[in-house]
């Protein structure tokens, strides 16, 4: 995934208006998350609240790296290698796109622009297949293109 300095600076500036208010955009994510997928509830502990939080710092620090992504590759592959633990499937990682979406939109209100939302999707979807390339080599490139 290659981002230009303006698509970096566009993620940068939209993720510190979410992370005015991480409490309230891990709600709106997981919330999304367990309306639309609600078998993936169980996975998770009952009280979302550190979940959230952590959620919200590690996409900060992937919005801070965006820059050098090969440098982030070791700490997304071990992130990965732990959800495999978490009983988590490639397959899992397409079910998160629609609720970031609906997270970002709400967050940012008239900021979510077009141009926005295409700039998140390809992160979003350089970092899901970074992850799941790394943490099921055999089955990673066939689900990075879908
Ligand atoms: C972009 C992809 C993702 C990111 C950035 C992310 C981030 C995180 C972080 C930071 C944690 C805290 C624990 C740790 O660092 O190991 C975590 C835990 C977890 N994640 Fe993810 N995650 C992603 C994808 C997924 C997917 C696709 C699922 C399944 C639907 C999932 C389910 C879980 C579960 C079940 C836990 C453990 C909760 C617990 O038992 O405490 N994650 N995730």
């Amino acid at each position: 995934m290659r981002l230009s300095q303006d698509e970096i600076d566009l993620m940068r500036a939209s993720f510190r208006q979410v992370a005015t208010a991480p409490a309230v955009a891990a709600t709106l994510f997981y919330d999304r998350l367990f309306a639309i997928a609600p078998e993936a509830r169980p996975m998770f502990p009952p009280d979302m609240e550190a979940q959230g939080a952590k959620l919200i710092s590690t996409l900060g620090i992937v919005v801070s790296q965006l820059h050098d992504m090969a440098g982030m590759q070791p700490v997304l592959a071990a992130l990965a290698k732990r959800h495999v633990g978490y009983g988590v499937r490639p397959e899992h990682y397409a079910l998160l796109a629609g609720p970031l979406e609906w997270m970002l939109a709400r967050s940012l209100g008239e900021r979510y622009t077009p141009e926005l939302a295409a700039v998140w999707r390809k992160s979003f979807a350089g970092l899901t297949e970074a992850m799941i390339t790394a943490a099921y080599p055999a089955e990673g490139s066939d689900r990075a293109s879908a």
